[in-house]
């Protein structure tokens, strides 16, 4: 296989001797990759990990495909919706790439996803956590690599009822990722005994001071506070919350975008101690996750984070979907649910029901020491996998 980026992103390429070998790709053995991401906006940062394990990926799994040329182009989607459709559009109508993967924002999934769907382009989410997408709006070319917002949050709520937590004030967002996460929560806390006796809903871009909405959740009285936060708006949130010296008096828990490995090094003390639910968490004592580390910080002297693996595990789908059709790119749809492996998170595979991701959810406690914080797994929930939720393919 050989690897090409076009529109101004980094050449990745094969040993010279390789590409000589392989001679000029025509059409059909060349399969174009549209990357929509956020590079600007609130979530910006987390459109470069994942790009970056997407290269990491291609680099990792590609060669395991002969005669095929693999172009990647990319785009950036912000964090609007409008600004995703628009970009998806021209990648699928102008550029005819044959696949889109990514998307980081559930707001963004929404805004493009019958687009996508009515012009039968395969796209792999690579982030965006949005229920719907994977329920009652499910698509047979949509397959979600990363998560959905409601596994990620349901095995905290009897989690927290077992630590004896029984009062919660919950927070995030205000757009589809922030309500569907507290929802999810809620559902198993109050299922379990608890109760969520208040929550906020700051505008995700824009807010610099959570202070009103962290007085609020103080003066509501609970035993803890659960949130989703991520990207620009964790790292605000995190710092103000300690600032305001509630982190020893009410303990923060959430999904653990709340203090991801991207950016829990700029967070520093103030995540010490919290603790929170996600599909990976870098301490995964595997070889797969071995692997994939060390070559991540290898080449960018940072920690891999669950949206380096989320792009990792995405270019290796596209090439496994490849690999199962003989290079067939008019297949990759129908193949991409059909692939599984063990991957730096674990065992991953798709539910053909809904076309989402089976996965392991990990319970981790952030913990300071040494002027760095380290993720300790405190329990692990296996082969969690969504209700069929009203989806029909
Ligand atoms: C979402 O919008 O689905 C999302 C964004 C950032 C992190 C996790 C989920």
């Amino acid at each position: 296989m050989r690897i090409r980026h076009v529109a101004g992103v980094l050449a990745l390429c094969a040993p010279l001797g390789s590409l000589l070998a392989t001679g000029p790709a025509s059409a059909e053995d060349e399969v174009k990759v549209g990357l929509l991401l956020p590079f600007s906006g609130v979530y910006a940062g987390l459109g470069t990990h994942i790009e970056n394990g997407f290269n990491l990926g291609l680099e990792h799994f590609g060669g395991e495909l002969e005669g095929v040329t693999i172009t990647v182009e990319r785009a950036d989607t912000e964090a609007k919706p409008a600004t995703g459709l628009a970009k998806a559009k021209k990648m699928v109508l102008q550029d005819k790439v044959d696949v889109l993967a990514g998307i980081v924002s559930s707001a963004v999934l929404g805004g493009l996803r019958d687009f996508v769907h009515g012009a039968k382009m395969p796209l792999i989410v690579a982030n965006a956590g949005n229920d719907a997408m994977t329920g009652p709006k499910c698509s047979p070319y949509i397959t979600r690599v990363s998560f959905s917002n409601g596994m990620i949050n349901r095995p905290m709520g009897p989690w927290l009822a077992a630590q004896g937590v029984k009062k919660v004030y919950a927070m995030a967002p205000d757009y589809a990722a922030g309500h569907q996460m507290i929802e999810a929560f809620k559902a198993t806390f109050t299922a379990a005994g608890g109760e969520v006796i208040g929550e906020a809903f700051p505008p995700l871009s824009g807010t610099k001071d959570y202070g009103p909405y962290i007085s609020a959740a103080k003066a509501a009285g609970p035993d803890a506070i659960y949130t989703f936060f991520a990207g620009g708006a964790a790292i605000t949130f995190v710092k103000q919350y300690s600032d305001f010296g509630l982190k020893t008096e009410i303990p923060l828990y959430g999904a653990g975008f709340l203090a991801s490995a991207a950016y829990v090094h700029v967070q520093g003390e103030a995540a010490d101690g919290i603790v929170a639910a996600l599909h990976y968490v870098p301490t995964i004592d595997t070889a797969e996750n071995k692997r994939f580390q060390e070559a991540y910080q290898a080449k960018h002297e940072k920690v891999g984070s669950e949206f380096a693996v989320q792009g990792y595990d995405a270019a290796r789908m596209i090439v496994e979907a490849l690999k199962a059709s003989g290079g067939d790119k008019s297949k990759l749809a129908e193949n991409l649910r059909k692939v599984s492996f063990d991957g730096p998170r674990g065992p991953l595979e798709i539910d053909p029901k809904t076309n989402n991701v089976v996965q392991s959810i990990y319970i981790f406690r952030n913990d300071f020491k040494d002027g760095a914080v380290t993720q300790t797994v405190l329990d692990k929930v296996e082969g969690v996998r969504d209700e069929v939720n009203g989806c029909a393919m």
